[in-house]
């Protein structure tokens, strides 16, 4: 497959780092991070992107099986090689570049990223792959925040650059293929050759101008422990990740029981789903069905499943939340609003998940942003709606192999029933909409991570 101008994108993932900086036995591209590998997010978001054509995956031989079987188990219709890395990145960048076909190398660019970068936007790509068409190589770099200190062996200040001029190199670097490989093909000729970047090899032979996209701060590279806290830090503030996600229309025709269904967001997701063709089933507790109940749950899961024969995606927002200090409240409420808010969900997980195994769907469950930070007077609420962040987090382990996602709602401050109720009136631009919500509640759905709490903000509501 080709662009209309012509031109074929690779995209050549190196993954053949042995991560030793991290201390792990494992390769950081291989460890786990919201539910999947480091290397399955960042080969999504070239998966995803339209004008990438084809992956190559370059990693170390010891990989080589783990890798397949990662593929096998999530395929990547794009990746079209696995090639062998090399001791160096340079080598690895090598094994890439000369992967490419002869006859394609004057109609391809090559995007070379590094497999720890799992945040790359669909923007940096686009505008890498843009810029190709007037340059022969592109870096992505953001601007240098801290002041960069040039030092001597024995640790020293030489120098002190400007800092307005410099930049953090990120990747992808984007170069037209046979450009490339020729910097490759001057830099084996050449033995006083140390340097190891692709785009720095550009300049050392004058093979054309290198243009700087702009990068993200969140296109971090996994290299340290510290790092994926982090990582998991970025998921957990998603909105972004919904821009680039499905489009609303992916429920048309889907099956879809939500709980909770017949107020506020609840609601708002019923009235979504139904205006995009969804086929829409709610549940609630004011029509009998109430989520603390096992049985009740299994019931109304048991209805759907007869009348339509199969369920694509489940939402509980059923929930309940009470005041007062801890120690003045009345045991059997506060076993009450345990139950809704946080065994309600448990029981939803628990008679979902096999249902879904079947369509590898998705469960949205809601938690709060006070699940950050426990709440004085809503203590019971806030620790509830922890704990649904935690269950979140290792129910989309456990479900990972079996195909289905699950992700936590954080809406900010929401425009319902329930608020009205507990806060009184407030100004409504203070306030989320419940249909924004419902809007992130379904592009969630059907997204591909997993494992993710998904904060909803003001700013984001038009997502
Ligand atoms: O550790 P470093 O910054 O070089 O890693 C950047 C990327 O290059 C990582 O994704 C790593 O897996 C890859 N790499 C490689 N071959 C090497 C060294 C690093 O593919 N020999």
């Amino acid at each position: 497959m080709i662009n209309s101008n012509g031109t074929t994108n690779y995209a050549v993932i190196l993954a053949a780092g042995s991560g030793e900086r991290m201390g792990f036995s494992t390769p950081k591209q291989f460890l786990k991070l919201a539910g999947r590998t480091v290397i399955e997010h960042t080969l999504a978001a070239f998966q995803d992107h339209p004008l990438i054509h084809e992956i190559f995956i370059v990693v170390s031989p010891k990989d080589r099986l783990y890798l397949e079987e990662l593929l096998l188990k999530n395929p990547v219709p794009k990746v079209t090689r696995i090639l062998g890395g090399g001791a160096t990145r340079k080598d690895s960048s090598w094994a890439g570049v000369g992967a490419i076909p002869a006859d394609a190398l004057d109609h391809a660019n090559i995007l070379m990223h590094d497999a720890v970068r799992p945040f790359v936007t669909r923007r940096i790509i686009t505008e890498t792959i843009e810029a190709l068409q007037h340059h022969e190589a592109v870096d992505v770099a953001v601007p240098a925040v801290d002041t960069i200190i040039s030092v001597d062996d024995e640790n020293f200040i030489r120098d002190i650059p400007d800092r307005s001029a410099l930049r953090r190199g990120q990747t992808p670097q984007g170069f037209r293929a046979a450009v490339l490989k020729k910097a490759h093909e001057l830099s084996h000729a050449d033995p006083d050759c140390s340097v190891t970047d692709d785009c720095k090899l550009i300049l050392k032979y004058n093979l054309g101008d290198v243009f700087v996209v702009r990068g993200e701060e969140k296109n971090i590279k996994i290299t340290y422990p510290e790092d994926l806290f982090l990582a998991d830090k970025i998921f957990q503030v998603n909105s972004s990740a919904l821009e680039d996600g499905p489009p609303l229309r992916r429920i048309q025709d889907k099956v879809v029981t939500v709980f909770g269904a017949t107020k506020g967001i609840g609601q708002a997701v019923m009235e979504l789903g139904e205006h995009y063709g969804g086929r829409m089933h709610g549940f609630a507790a004011s029509s009998g069905c109430d989520v603390s109940n096992p049985e009740d749950v299994r019931l109304a899961l048991q209805h759907v499943m007869q009348t339509e024969g199969r369920i694509d995606a489940v939402v509980n927002t059923a929930g309940i939340l009470r005041s007062g200090r801890l120690a003045d409240r009345d045991p059997a409420d506060i076993e009450r609003e345990i139950a809704v808010n946080y065994l309600g969900s448990i029981n939803v997980v628990r008679a979902a998940l096999p249902l879904l195994q079947a369509t590898r769907g998705g469960i949205c469950l809601f938690t709060s942003s006070s699940f950050t930070r426990g709440r004085s007077l809503y203590t019971i609420y806030s620790s509830s709606k922890a704990a649904i962040v935690n269950l979140v987090q290792g129910v989309a382990e456990e479900a990972a192999p079996q195909g289905v996602r699950i992700n936590a709602i954080n809406p900010e401050r929401t425009a319902t029933p329930m608020r009205v109720e507990n806060f009184g009136p407030e100004p409504p631009e203070s306030l989320l909409t419940a249909r924004a919500v419902a809007e992130a509640t379904i592009k969630t759905l059907f997204a591909n991570f997993s494992g993710t709490v998904v904060d909803v903000r003001r700013s984001s509501a038009s997502l």
